[in-house]
């Protein structure tokens, strides 16, 4: 029988994503409507075993729909990968007459999602981290707002590189994945996208191009490389000494993570935001909320974790093929 859910915990864990604070509100606001009670878990996992819950209401959230960041703020927490600390969790959320969690995160916070719903705590995932790494799903809450503000950066590089005729080297996010890389390669129309998934670590090819593309004339060399590719400043290094073509190498970093969160971000965030809380009131658990063939859907956890990821094929060889 599906479990009576009164009391809904929400919680941020692992890097931030903008639009998250969407996601929050939307959770806050369709469980007042269905006539829950909300408590908001401070710092992830670590601020529900420090017992940094507080109670929210309507006005908790208000002004909130814009802002980057999350204002629940997230951490990484070590004890909860640990059996004794998801216990503890388990029995904080019980002290609290927390029934249900509505976890914001990433795969890994998703694992931990996955051991709360084992020991009795209804748990809904939200997939909420820029790096869009999450196989069950086309679209991730952040993605499309780091996409835009790297597209925007990566634009005004290319116009200082084009000023000096340089090659530049941008490194953007992504953590293991190239999603962000791909995404801007095409964007900002670089002459080479490198991905983890993809690289071939063959650097003399590399070169060659480039110095190919200035011998047609080509007055900059944009190269998006992604962070699990990494080494952007040596590499801009080698390139330099090889091609005699001055070389700089851009690491765009945490900007990536912050901003107001694009009409996409807030939409969408705000959409799963909801659905977690309905898919709860129907007694659901253990489950994730995905976008996938243009439809908001939701997978068991298990199941979810279990899939893979590529990158799309297609997309990847226009990245080449129009430079
Ligand atoms: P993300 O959620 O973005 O993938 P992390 O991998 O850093 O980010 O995970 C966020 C948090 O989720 C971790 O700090 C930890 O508290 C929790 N977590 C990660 N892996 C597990 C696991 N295997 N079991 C329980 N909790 C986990
Ligand atoms: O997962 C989001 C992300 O921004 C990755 O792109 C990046 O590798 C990582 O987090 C950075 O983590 P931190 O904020 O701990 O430096």
């Amino acid at each position: 029988m599906a479990k009576n859910i009164n009391t809904i915990g929400v919680l941020t864990s692992g890097g931030d994503a903008p639009g998250m604070n969407a996601a929050i509100r939307a959770v806050v606001r369709q469980a007042l409507y269905k006539g829950k009670k909300v408590k908001g878990i401070k710092r992830g996992y670590a601020g529900l075993l420090d017992e940094e819950i507080i109670d929210m209401d309507a006005k908790s959230v208000s002004d909130t729909i814009s802002r980057g960041g999350t204002i629940l703020q997230t951490a990484r927490c070590l004890e909860f990968v640990t059996p004794e600390g998801q216990q503890k969790g388990a029995e904080i959320c019980k002290k609290h007459g927390i029934d249900a969690i509505v976890v914001i995160g990433g795969d890994g916070s998703f694992k931990g999602a996955q051991k709360l719903a084992a020991l009795g705590i209804n748990t809904i995932g939200l997939p909420g981290t820029i790096d869009l790494d999450i196989a069950c799903t086309e679209y991730t809450i952040g993605f499309d707002t780091a996409c835009n503000t790297a597209m925007e950066a990566i634009d005004k590089v290319r116009d200082t590189s084009t000023s000096h005729e340089r090659c530049s080297i941008v490194e953007v996010m992504g953590r293991g994945a190239g999603y962000i890389a791909l995404w801007c390669g095409l964007a900002n129309g670089a002459e080479e996208v490198l991905l983890p998934e993809k690289y071939d670590y063959d650097e003399q090819r590399l070169i060659e191009q480039i110095t190919d593309a200035r011998a047609r004339g080509k007055q900059h060399y944009i190269i998006i490389n992604a962070e699990g590719v990494g080494h952007s400043q040596s590499m801009a290094k080698r390139i330099e000494e090889a091609t005699g073509i001055e070389t700089r190498a851009t690491i765009l970093g945490h900007m990536q993570r912050g901003g107001s969160p694009t009409c996409k971000d807030r939409v969408y965030a705000t959409t799963m935001g909801a659905m977690a809380v309905d898919l709860l009131c129907e007694g659901k658990s253990n489950r994730l909320v995905a976008y996938k063939d243009g439809k908001f859907v939701d997978y068991d956890i298990d199941e979810a974790l279990a899939m893979t990821k590529t990158i799309p094929e297609y997309m990847y060889e226009i990245s080449k093929s129009l430079v």
